[in-house]
């Protein structure tokens, strides 16, 4: 038998928070119903931020309320202090994620706080997670190299994303949130976290600018990980990244991680199809409001 590997779609959250467009939420709740289908066990399609921040996911509590929702799968939201964990309860989501960075330059950008501030807010978001019975996922931003600040220190990712763990999360993701990391670098910063935190308890979150995500991910897989956030259709980017193009796409990483052997549980017919839609998603209409 083969080694699984998980892929987490992030498609509808992180791919669609970027996009101009305003995307109607039944096109939304379409695609979260198609990936539903492909056999993910987790799918993150909800963040409870500020509207006035990222305008795109103010609809998050319709797209959970609109969504069939499969047996067996996780469907996620990101939940940056309290308010956020009050509108991702009242929807009924089935996990949260609170989200810090490893720079402080985007950390201010991203969050308006400082790294210590940040998980002095997010420890309560966290308490109140799991007293509710939720599973609570934990990102590091910026884990290689930060838009503001350059290039960033592993023992940097190191610390906060301990700190992360410490707080209840139940896995780190670790984001390559400008997307230009090199093997060499995701290597380095494995190195430092894999010293803090078990390499099980780790995803690798990788946008693809520079066309290396899928070598992050095999350097990756080769310090032990076993799980890979991904978009359908390599949507994406994130709204205090200039510059950072999509998460790498999901139908890349499946079709990568069965060529390797691994064994994804995924449909890619599925995906397929997914991806057609995602990609659709960002064509704009004569009907757009906007
Ligand atoms: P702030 O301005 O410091 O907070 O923002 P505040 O408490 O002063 O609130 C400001 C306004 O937002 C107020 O409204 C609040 O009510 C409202 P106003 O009085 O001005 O009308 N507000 C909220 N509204 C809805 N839901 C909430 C909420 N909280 C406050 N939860 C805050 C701080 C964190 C809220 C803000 O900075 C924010 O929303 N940031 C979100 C940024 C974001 O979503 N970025 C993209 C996701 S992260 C990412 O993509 C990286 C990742 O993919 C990994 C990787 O690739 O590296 C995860
Ligand atoms: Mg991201």
């Amino acid at each position: 038998m083969s080694a699984k590997v998980e892929i987490f779609e992030v498609g509808p959250r992180d791919g669609l928070q970027n996009e101009k467009r305003r995307i109607p939420t039944a096109e939304k709740i379409a695609l979260v119903d198609c990936l539903s289908g492909a056999g993910f066990r987790r799918i993150e399609c909800a963040s409870f931020v500020s509207p006035k921040w990222v305008p795109q996911m103010a609809d998050s509590g319709a797209v959970l309320a609109g969504i069939d929702r499969a047996e067996g799968v996780s469907y996620a939201a990101l939940t940056p202090n309290l308010r956020g964990l009050e509108g991702a309860l009242a929807a009924r989501a089935d996990e949260v994620a609170i989200f810090g960075s490893a720079s402080e330059g985007f950390s201010k950008a991203n969050i308006n706080a400082s790294i210590a501030e940040s998980l002095a807010r997010f420890r309560p978001v966290a308490e109140a997670a799991r007293a509710a019975g939720l599973p609570v996922r934990g990102y590091v931003s910026c884990v290689v190299e930060c838009p503001y600040d350059g290039p960033v220190a592993p023992d940097a990712v190191a610390r906060v994303a301990r700190a992360l763990l410490d707080m209840g999360c139940y896995e780190i993701s670790l984001g390559d949130t400008v997307g230009r990391a090199t093997p060499e670098g995701i290597a380095a910063m494995l190195e430092a976290v894999t010293a803090q935190v078990p390499a099980a308890r780790l995803a690798g979150h990788y946008h693809d600018t520079g066309g290396r995500a899928l070598d992050n991910i095999e350097v990756s897989l080769e310090r032990g990980l076993r799980v890979f956030d991904a978009a359908v259709g390599g949507l994406g980017g994130c709204p205090y990244a200039p510059g950072a193009a999509g998460n790498v796409a999901t139908e890349a990483v499946a079709a990568r991680l069965e060529a390797l052997g691994y064994e994804t549980g995924l449909d890619r017919g599925v995906i397929a199809t997914a991806a057609e839609m995602a990609r659709a998603m960002r064509v704009p209409r004569e009907t757009d409001d906007v």
